[in-house]
């Protein structure tokens, strides 16, 4: 699997989405483009169509989580949208993952690649043992994660690039990192905590990672991709 920069691109609308994307036309290479939930849920299905018949890959960030049927079958309508990468949480445990792989696996037996949520960034030590009840170290609930996710056939997890070497580690390096939580060394931090540049998140062995802000929010977009790619691609 590729090296590749996947730009979030968290805007409110498509007219937002498209005006950004109308930058890199004619720029040598076509971004891999990241769909959350807020443009979805504001656009539907059609940003998907739109956004692939210019050309870019496709991450849909839904992030699934629901009993087996309900995932298998809501992927199969992801799988026909053509995205290239969607997720879940795997949380949702081995059944659901392996009703999700069967949905998004098509007639001619291709498929986008599936990959994992495991803790989300936003709990904490403290959160996951007051609210979920688990009270093993977080660090060992990511990888038993990351691990229950590659054994249900997934094919990687989003993680903190500081997590990446770990995850290859216990999972295999050709089970893919995904990682947000990029920045230039002189740019903004902004509200993530954890940080990597491009260059460190390559050194570590990450696959793909997700830049949204450093790029989006830049004076000039294309340029501050091209730096991205050229930093972490090589
Ligand atoms: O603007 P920024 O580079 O911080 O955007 C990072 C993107 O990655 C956002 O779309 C954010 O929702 C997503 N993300 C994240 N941390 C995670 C999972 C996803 O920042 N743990």
């Amino acid at each position: 699997m590729g090296r590749d920069v996947i730009v979030a691109c968290d805007f409110a609308s498509k007219a937002d989405v498209m005006n950004f994307l109308d930058k890199f036309e004619g720029a040598s290479r076509k971004p891999f483009v990241k769909i959350g939930m807020e443009l979805y849920y504001a656009e539907g299905p059609q940003i998907v169509r739109d956004i692939k018949a210019r050309g870019h890959k496709i991450f849909l960030d839904l992030k699934l989580h629901d009993i087996p049927n309900t995932v298998k079958k809501a992927m199969k309508v992801l799988s026909n949208l053509d995205v290239d990468m969607c997720n879940l949480h795997a949380a949702g445990a081995t059944s659901m993952m392996q009703g999700a792989l069967e949905g998004l696996t098509r007639e001619d037996g291709t498929r986008p690649i599936l990959i994992a949520v495991t803790q989300l960034t936003s709990t904490d030590q403290e959160t996951m043992e007051r609210d979920l009840l688990i009270k093993e170290p977080i660090d060992k609930v990511v990888m038993h994660y990351a691990y229950t996710a590659k054994n249900a056939g997934l094919d990687g997890v989003v993680c903190s690039p500081l997590e990446a070497g770990k995850v290859h580690e216990t999972c295999g390096k050709d089970f893919v990192t995904v990682t947000p939580g990029v920045r230039f060394a002189d740019g903004d931090v902004g509200d993530q905590k954890r940080v990597m540049t491009p260059a460190q998140a390559k050194e570590i062995g990450s696959d793909y990672i997700v830049v949204g802000r450093p790029i989006t929010a830049a004076e000039d977009p294309v340029a501050a991709y091209e730096r991205c790619v050229a930093e972490f691609v090589g």
